[in-house]
């Protein structure tokens, strides 16, 4: 079937820019309906603030002046069970969306793969944790297992492999999931401890005293 071109408001305008600065992502808005997260406001302070951070990358899909998807790369926050890594090697894919009118289009893999070419995180382990409460169920439909596989293929067609873990907030739910992309670089100590954080063996809140 012919496509019709004012469903596609994408295709061929929108630009990716990997791992923008944070005065170009100040500079620009944010589409109004990228508010899976945050409200857009909040959301586009907090983008700003992880491009600017030591750690952090935000690559952009922008149409025109508006951010119209990204993805926000940047370390563990210290609360975290992966914020434990004392390499510095493992970081985390915190957050990756796409305005509703420019979706399935393949924005998001775009996005991903344009990162992922600067060779930024070659030698680093980006992990990437599923949580059901964070899927758009109720725009796409679709149930959370369905959503949990849509995220999983995305990811793994950009090098991300699925991962078991005792981490309670993943393995409780089984519509969660714990995937990671091992940069082709990535030394053994950063591996090593990726492997250790996978499991700490560390009882859940459901655990017997
Ligand atoms: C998940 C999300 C980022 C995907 O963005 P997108 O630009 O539409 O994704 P793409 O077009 O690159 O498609 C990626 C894959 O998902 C599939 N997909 C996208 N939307 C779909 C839908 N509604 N139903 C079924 N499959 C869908 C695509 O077919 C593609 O899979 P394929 O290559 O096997 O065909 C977007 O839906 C979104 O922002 N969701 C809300 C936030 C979120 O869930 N973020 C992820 C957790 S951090």
């Amino acid at each position: 079937m012919a496509e019709d071109p004012d469903r596609l408001p994408a295709r061929g305008r929108v630009k990716v820019e990997p791992c923008a600065p944070p005065e170009r992502i100040a500079a620009l808005s944010l589409h109004p309906e990228l508010n899976i997260f945050r409200p857009p406001k909040r959301q586009h302070e907090a983008l700003v603030k992880i491009a600017g951070s030591e750690d952090g990358c935000v690559t952009l899909a922008t149409d025109g002046e508006v951010i119209v998807g990204y993805a926000a790369f940047h370390r563990p926050d210290p609360f975290e069970r992966w914020g434990r890594d004392e390499t510095g090697g493992v970081y985390e894919l915190g957050a990756v969306e796409v305005a509703p009118e420019y979706r399935g289009q393949g924005l998001a893999r775009r996005i991903l793969e344009e990162t992922f070419k600067t060779g930024r995180f070659d030698d680093k382990i980006v992990v990437a944790a599923l949580y059901y409460w964070h899927y758009d169920l109720d725009r796409t439909g679709l149930s959370a297992f369905a959503y949990r596989d849509l995220l999983t293929r995305l990811y793994q067609s950009v090098g991300f492999e699925l991962f078991p873990t005792d981490d309670p907030d993943i393995f409780a739910h089984v519509e969660n999931a714990l995937l990671a992309r091992i940069g082709p670089q990535t030394p053994e100590e950063v591996k090593r401890s990726f492997e250790a954080l996978r499991f700490t063996h560390e009882e859940g809140p459901w655990g017997c005293l």
